[in-house]
């Protein structure tokens, strides 16, 4: 396997507690794990996606939750905003167990998980379908050699306004300040989306992610974006 590869699953799959194996053994049907396979060549995994989809309230707002990393701030929202329905991707394997876990032991109705990576799932949306994107903290890739790993660049942005309603959100959070200048000059290049730097909503859960970040000197800087037809 190429290193980077390696590195990558062993870091998708890093300390799983036995609650998480658990629920991912036991299974879920809101549940579908794609893992790192290319959906494209994986013929079985879309139509468990749209079924996968068919489980949510269609009159609801879907809001879409990109890289949500552990389950209890996806749990929270969901409980605190029941007519909202999250479709939760990650591709952290005890993070998506333990989502599951608190979706089954919660009795949650309005979400479904998908283990995967974003890029890969978008296309099996419906174009429009979204009320809403969350994309707190993706992975900062701070080392500028690795920038071009970082999952929010021109290509990316132009293909998730695809499936956001006009008027539809996409609220990012980042503790990276050169991060947000190039997510802020990205999207706001962009004729599909305007906003900008906003001041730290309190319905935005705190997560260890942020805990730690502000620990280690790092505040948070969220920016909101409004879809707008091109
Ligand atoms: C720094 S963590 C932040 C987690 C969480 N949103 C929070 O605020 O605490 C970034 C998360 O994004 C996930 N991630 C990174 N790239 C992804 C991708 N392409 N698709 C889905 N999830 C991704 C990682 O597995 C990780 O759980």
């Amino acid at each position: 396997m190429h290193t980077s590869l390696l590195a990558t699953t062993k870091r998708r799959r890093s300390r799983i507690t036995a609650r998480q194996a658990a629920a991912l053994d036991q299974g879920s049907d809101r549940l579908v794990r794609i893992g790192d396979s290319v959906l494209g060549e994986e013929t079985a995994s879309l139509p468990l996606l749209l079924g996968l989809l068919d489980l949510l309230d269609p009159a609801s707002d879907w809001v879409l939750d990109i890289g949500f990393g552990t389950g209890e701030p996806v749990e929270r929202s969901a409980l605190d905003e029941p007519e909202r329905s999250i479709i939760a991707i990650d591709l952290h394997i005890p993070g998506v167990g333990d989502l599951v876990h608190r979706i089954e032991s919660a009795k949650l109705t309005n979400v479904v998980v998908i283990e995967a990576d974003a890029r890969q799932v978008l296309p099996a949306l419906p174009p429009n379908g979204l009320s809403g994107v969350r994309t707190f903290f993706p992975d900062p890739w701070p080392k500028k050699r690795h920038h071009r790993r970082r999952l929010v660049n021109e290509s990316f942005t132009r293909e998730l306004a695809r499936y956001v309603q006009p008027g539809g959100f996409w609220h990012l959070a980042t503790d990276w300040p050169d991060y947000a200048d190039q997510i802020a000059a990205i999207v706001t290049a962009s004729d599909l989306w305007r906003g900008g730097v906003i001041p730290r909503p309190d319905h935005r859960p705190v997560t260890r992610y942020e805990r730690n970040a502000l620990a280690a000197g790092r505040a948070p800087i969220d920016m909101w974006f409004e879809r707008v037809t091109a």
